[in-house]
């Protein structure tokens, strides 16, 4: 056989190699991952963790796969190295051979050295190895078995040689394999000397622990092989180039990037501008599949690390000096070079085009922001640690262009200051992250609760009664024989079959009752899975006592079961509609079917309309009047994707999978309980859609008799109102628009009344002037009302002063208002000067204007003071001005 010189070549070449040597093969998963000790999936044993450590059992002894895999965020994370290495990334495709407990260290090792050298055709003499300092067994292999020259096996400590696929879950010692370059790339004396010359390309993980979370290695069920070659580096041995970059999977990236950008690329290492490049052709590539396989931008987690390679790249872009989006661009080239292997992201092109692009936009917004208020701080001084934290945590504003932009100006940066409060920032996270770990600790009883009870069985859909026996009780965290534990009333039971639903798939746990012949009562609050495949009932006591070993009869609540499919099935109906209407961009991004209600969220650009709304629920509404029958079924996961089910975000599937057909349309994976047909779930009613995060949007819907109970409420609330209004509710609208314009109209005439009331008792106002003056008290204004009065009298004075102080019409407070004309307001008069006195007297203040001031305060009792204030300012004024 030829070596393979390309990407596709190369993904065959390495599966058929193993599939040859009884390995079955299984497709890349979701770069979501179903492990929630993960961000991303990280490595290509990820899928395959419940195996290694023994939650479940390995459906196949052998398996090998080239895996999608993310690394820039946890603990891997290479997202920093990214551009200034030559063979770091942030997404890269791993080939990996997995053995569960079957074969270990020495086939391990044969078969890596049998594909590299006979059918890869390296040559021996450049490659190099390295095994874990204590593994004497793995360099024994090497050097006896394959005849690696000694000198060529190197021992390392735990960084180098122990692999953990995170701070828990499963590790062990690992040898790895290199490429040396040749002496031009550095010193000679093999990896532990020099990691650019000599390039690691695979990894072979002895696996034989799982981490604990307190630091334990607990040994696996049976040692086990992880390996993981990087595709992409074992791409540019094979091509004879010198970095990943030139290999002819990333040089139309590159040329994607040199072309958005304007800027030409010079090669490795190169200057910054060519690290920008490399940074821009390997974001845009993880940006593309990451959104492909449903990440939105946001401000958690996944979301978070989508937005932060998206802004770094734009930031590069900027650097670069792109003015106009460079993402499209970048899509598109990654669609192109990748889109065959990975159809999803040919699917999903014009929703990653416009989800990348659209905060692209945002963060040039950003930018530009974060830019002014640079400017006015440069123009100040050096920049403070705070105002760098400022538009680091505050405008999303990078530091490293603080830095630059500052520099650019002559000015420095407080980096310690800003480190300190970066410091304190993440210190604030890790205790939360801490705070909102899962406790672990129950793990250990409740995994030997299943090895004794093997598997349990599900009755739940096909009967809400179950006769079971008992097979393991937990009181707080400890396992107990029996519930007698004084005053306990709370206890955690496992049983050997069960017609409970244990919540998964966004659909909650099942509630009900586990009786005995010798009446003892337990009410089930809640159902949930222990581990993968543990079932915990966890229960109050409502009468007796309950001990391992009993005979009992478990009981689904079969009302709220009821309610809760019909939501389910619902669930399905509108995620189909939702598709038919909006189009295939909808993904679902999570949801919840309870008795009470059903939640969907799914990621969509935009709101959609009212008509579109409707739209939905007609369509569902119109499968339900089908009455189609439901279809739930297991069958062969290729078999599901060949009739095209839609798989749940983020879910994990077996190789037998549950498809449920809901009616003629809606085809799923699912593993939860439905209806039979589609007429059982009554009506169904959206009863409120919107927006939850960028790009992300949330239903909430009714059916069965909770949707009627809602239509029904509304009806009442209509019937109310007809009441009131003494018409017939169909006439609601009409009348209630009627009374609307109707009280718009008295509005305006009551506002034309009362300025006439003004201008008239104004006018009164002014005959009482004495020399141009007027000082008044008048009750029954608010203080705009004795503004205007004041105002009034003013203008039908022409020239003069007005000064009125009265009660407000509760007569709770005290209100002020001065007025002065042009004229006078020349001379030097001022209404703020002149209301002071009286406006504090009264405990509030007034404005400054000199042709008119207002105010006012809670001393009503100051009424009569705050008057004679005012004529007091208004002589002073007088004497002041005549003099
Ligand atoms: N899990 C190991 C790694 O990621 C080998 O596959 O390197």
């Amino acid at each position: 056989m030829a070596p393979p010189r390309s990407a596709d070549a190369l993904r065959a070449t390495f599966l058929d190699f193993f599939a040859a040597r009884g390995h079955t093969v299984v497709p890349s998963s979701s770069l979501i991952p179903h492990d929630r000790t993960l961000l991303f999936t990280n490595a290509g044993m990820v899928p395959f963790k419940p195996y290694f450590v023994g939650d479940e059992p390995a459906p196949y002894p052998r398996a090998a796969s080239c895996q999608k895999c993310v690394r820039a965020g946890g603990k891997h994370n290479d997202l920093d190295d990214v551009g200034l290495t030559n063979r770091h990334f942030t997404f890269f495709e791993m080939l990996g051979n997995f053995s569960f407990g079957d074969y270990y260290k020495r086939e391990a090792i044969e078969w890596a050295w049998e594909l590299v050298t006979d059918v890869f055709g390296l040559d021996p003499a450049r490659l190099w190895v390295t095994v874990h300092e204590s593994d004497e067994d793995a360099a024994q292999i090497w050097r006896d078995d394959i005849g690696m020259p000694a000198e060529r096996i190197q021992r390392l400590g735990d960084a180098e040689n122990f692999w953990r696929m995170a701070d828990t879950g499963p590790c062990g010692p690992n040898s790895e394999i290199f490429w040396d370059l040749g002496p031009e790339f550095g010193a000679d004396g093999g990896p532990a000397v020099d990691e650019d010359r000599y390039v690691e390309f695979w990894n072979l993980v002895f696996m034989q622990y799982d981490a604990q979370p307190d630091g334990t290695l607990v040994p696996l069920p049976a040692p086990s092989v992880d390996t993981g070659a990087g595709l992409e580096r074992c791409l540019a041995v094979l091509q004879g180039v010198e970095t990943v970059w030139d290999t002819d999977l990333f040089r139309p990236l590159l040329a994607a990037a040199a072309s958005v950008t304007g800027v030409t690329y010079a090669g490795f290492p190169g200057g910054d501008r060519d690290v920008s490049l490399r940074i821009l052709a390997e974001h845009g590539r993880t940006m593309s599949l990451l959104v492909a396989d449903g990440v939105v931008p946001s401000n958690e987690e996944r979301g978070y690390v989508l937005r932060r390679i998206i802004r770094r790249a734009v930031r590069h872009a900027f650097l670069l000096g792109a003015a106009n989006a460079v993402t499209p661009g970048l899509v598109d080239a990654t669609v192109e070079v990748m889109g065959s292997a990975y159809p999803e992201l040919v699917d999903a092109r014009e929703s990653i085009t416009r989800t990348v692009e659209r905060e692209e936009r945002r963060f040039r917004q950003t930018l530009e922001r974060g830019l002014d208020l640079l400017d006015e701080l440069v123009e100040q001084g050096d920049i403070q640690g705070a105002d760098a934290f400022f538009l680091h945590d505050s405008l999303g504003f990078p530091i490293d262009l603080t830095r630059e932009v500052a520099a650019e100006r002559g000015r420095g940066v407080d980096l310690e200051g800003f480190e300190a409060r970066m410091a304190d920032q993440r210190t604030r996270a890790l205790e939360a992250h801490r705070a909102s770990g899962r406790s672990d600790e129950m793990r250990d009883v409740y995994r030997e609760i299943l090895e004794e009870v093997g598997q349990i069985e599900f009755t739940g859909r096909t009967e809400l009664e179950t006769t079971a026996k008992v097979r393991g009780l937990v009181h707080e965290g400890r396992r107990v024989p029996s519930s007698a534990a004084e005053g306990s009333t709370r206890v955690d039971v496992v049983l050997d079959r069960t017609p409970f639903y244990a919540e998964a798939g966004g659909q909650v746990g099942d509630t009900g009752t586990i009786t005995t012949d010798d009446a003892t009562v337990l009410t089930v609050v809640d159902t949930q899975y222990a581990l993968p495949d543990l079932v915990v009932h966890h229960c109050e006591i409502s009468q007796g006592t309950i001990a391992e070993g009993d005979e009992c009869t478990a009981r689904v609540d079969a009302t709220r079961r009821d309610r809760i499919r019909r939501n389910h099935t619902a669930t399905h109906l509108l995620h189909w509609a939702l598709r038919e209407v909006l189009g295939a961009d909808v993904k679902q991004a999570g949801s919840l079917v309870a008795p009470d209600r059903l939640r969907f969220d799914f990621s969509y650009h935009e709101a959609p309309t009212r008509e579109q709304l409707e739209q939905v629920e007609d369509l569902a509404n119109a499968e339900v009047l089908s009455d189609a029958p439901v279809r739930h079924y297991e069958t062969t996961k290729d078999h599901a994707e060949s009739l095209g089910a839609i798989a749940f975000f983020g879910d994990k599937y077996g190789d037998l999978v549950r498809v449920l057909e809901a009616g003629e349309h809606s085809l799923e994976l699912c593993g939860g309980t439905h209806v039979h047909s589609l007429g059982f779930i009554g009506p169904i009613k959206i009863v409120s859609e919107g927006s939850i995060g960028a790009n992300l949007r949330r239903i909430e819907a009714l059916t069965g008799d909770a949707a009627l109970e809602h239509i029904r409420d509304e009806e009442h609330a209509l019937q109310r109102a007809a009441d009131v209004l003494k018409v017939g509710p169909d006439e609601v609208p009409e009348r209630v628009e009627r009374l609307a314009g109707e009280v718009r109209q008295l509005r305006t005439e009551l506002e034309a009344e009362r300025n006439r009331q003004v201008a008239t008792e104004g006018a009164a106002l002014a005959t009482d002037a004495v020399d141009g003056v007027v000082v008044a008290r008048r009750d029954g204004f608010t203080n705009d009302g004795l503004r205007k009065l004041a105002l009034a009298a003013r203008d039908a004075l022409g020239s003069g002063v007005v000064a009125l102080v009265g009660l407000t019409p509760d007569r709770a407070k005290a209100a002020v208002a001065v007025a002065v004309s042009k004229d006078l307001v020349e001379h030097g008069l001022s209404a703020g000067a002149i209301a002071g006195d009286a406006a504090r007297a009264v405990g509030g203040g007034t404005g400054k204007q000199p042709e008119v001031a207002v105010g006012g305060g809670p001393n009503a009792d100051a009424v009569d003071d705050a008057l004679a204030l005012l004529r007091a300012a208004v002589s002073d004024v007088a004497r002041s001005s005549a003099s």
